[in-house]
């Protein structure tokens, strides 16, 4: 007989009869597919893998504790054939083709009247990739396409714009630390599908290189704002470029609303209607002391970690930081925009009672090529950052969790 190519087609499971034959690795890996599919299914072995077992015991499959029998694959409408023994395999599949039931077989594939094709999922998208014929079958080469696609759209090195469902109107995109591969796979799908990217000096800015010719990219920090604030004219050019019905990435480093007026932004866009999504992004406070090897809570030593802006000094009229409270807690203390006032929050501490050996470290530059790592106490720190001329951006991590990594550096004395 001629081998013709499989025809493909998306099942549509939901509440419907679906038979699993075999309860070891092959239906482990293929019953979460089904399960989210809303498939009815019914899985016939007398053992199972404890990941199967668990997933009887939540009730997302029906276990039936026996070998297979004829008339198993009644009313199904489709099967998965794996048990481990080919004999009962044949019958299975022999019962399936007289019923007209769809079925896959693990062991082998020119018997089987269905063959499940490598898949992974992207956006609202599955991808899925079939061999053309069953001499050609290659699982590896397979996957290894699926792998390719998936990832290709996930970091938007394969471009595929959405024409119905664009999103419309502004993202506020949380472009992680600075390191490129820190931003998350929805802000980097958005970025590759932006006309305009009004990006922040912080964050991933190696991504702006990538973008293709034709994207308009504005750095913020050089929109000109005359008699508006600076703010101000950030959020009138987000405005005009959405008004223009462009697609307006508002690139943002870290999380758009830690510290980052992602609100002001969302709320600007608001008032004259214009559709906005934020995106969250990872915040420096937590990743950047996480890859200097500083863990923001660790067992046995912080069970909290406050996030607190040092951009004023704690006897600024304009302060909304109670300091004394702080000094008061056991936990870890993360400074953000606090390099220039680190002298005077750090005195205020320790005149409120936090002790003058607690550690510090401050972490320049997270993330990046230039990351770099210098560590204090609360006594010594202000001298630190003058000697060793630390510069913003840096976190500011204070609390004993700053010596808990195999990395701690020894505190300057
Ligand atoms: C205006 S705040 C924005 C914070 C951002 N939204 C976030 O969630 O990370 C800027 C401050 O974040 C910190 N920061 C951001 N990225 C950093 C990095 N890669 N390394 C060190 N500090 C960073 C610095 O304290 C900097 O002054």
């Amino acid at each position: 007989m001629a081998e013709h190519p499989a025809y493909p087609v998306g099942l549509r499971l939901t509440g419907r009869r679906v038979v699993v034959l075999g309860g070891g690795q092959v239906a482990q890996r293929r019953l979460p597919a089904l399960i989210a599919a809303g498939a009815a299914v019914h899985l016939v072995s007398p053992e199972v893998t404890a990941s199967v077992e668990a997933m009887a015991d939540a009730g997302e499959i029906t276990w039936h504790q026996r070998p297979y029998e004829d008339g198993d694959l009644a009313d199904a409408w489709y099967a998965l054939i794996a048990t481990g023994d080919t004999e009962a395999n044949a019958r299975a599949s022999a019962e399936a083709e007289r019923r007209r039931v769809w079925c896959v077989r693990s062991d082998d594939a020119d018997e089987a009247t269905a063959w499940t094709p490598a898949t992974g999922h992207s956006e609202g998208v599955t991808v899925a990739v079939l061999t053309t014929d069953a001499r050609g079958r290659d699982p590896r080469h397979t996957a290894a396409i699926r792998d390719a696609v998936v990832e290709g759209l996930r970091d938007g090195t394969l471009v595929a714009p959405h024409h119905r469902t664009r999103t419309p109107g502004v993202a506020l995109v949380g472009g992680g630390p600075g390191d490129p591969d820190l931003i998350t796979v929805r802000g980097r799908r958005l970025l590759a599908e932006a006309d305009v990217v009004i990006a922040d000096r912080l964050g991933p800015r190696d991504l702006l290189a990538e973008l293709p010719p034709h994207v308009e990219v504005i750095d913020a920090a050089k929109i000109p704002y005359g008699r508006f604030m600076a703010q101000e004219a950030i959020n009138n050019a987000l405005i005009e470029h959405a008004k223009q019905g462009k697609s307006v990435v508002r690139l943002k480093g870290g999380d758009p609303y830690v510290f980052g007026r992602g609100m002001e932004e969302l709320q600007a866009l608001a008032e004259v209607g214009i559709p906005c999504t934020v995106v969250p992004g990872i915040s420096s406070s937590i990743s950047v002391p996480s890859a200097a090897g500083i863990p923001v809570t660790h067992r046995g030593v912080a069970h909290e970690f406050t996030v607190v802006s040092g951009h004023v000094a704690p006897d600024d009229e304009r302060s909304l930081v109670d300091w004394p409270s702080l000094a008061r807690l056991t936990g870890t203390l993360v400074i953000l925009m606090g390099v220039d006032k680190i002298g005077k929050i750090a005195e205020t501490l320790v005149a409120h009672g936090k002790p003058a050996d607690t550690p510090v470290a401050l972490v320049q530059e997270g993330t990046t090529a230039a990351q770099r790592r210098v560590d204090a106490t609360l006594a010594t720190v202000a001298e630190t950052v003058r000697t060793e001329d630390v510069k913003p951006p840096a976190v500011i991590v204070i609390g004993e969790v700053v010596k808990v990594g195999p990395t701690a550096a020894a505190p300057r004395e």
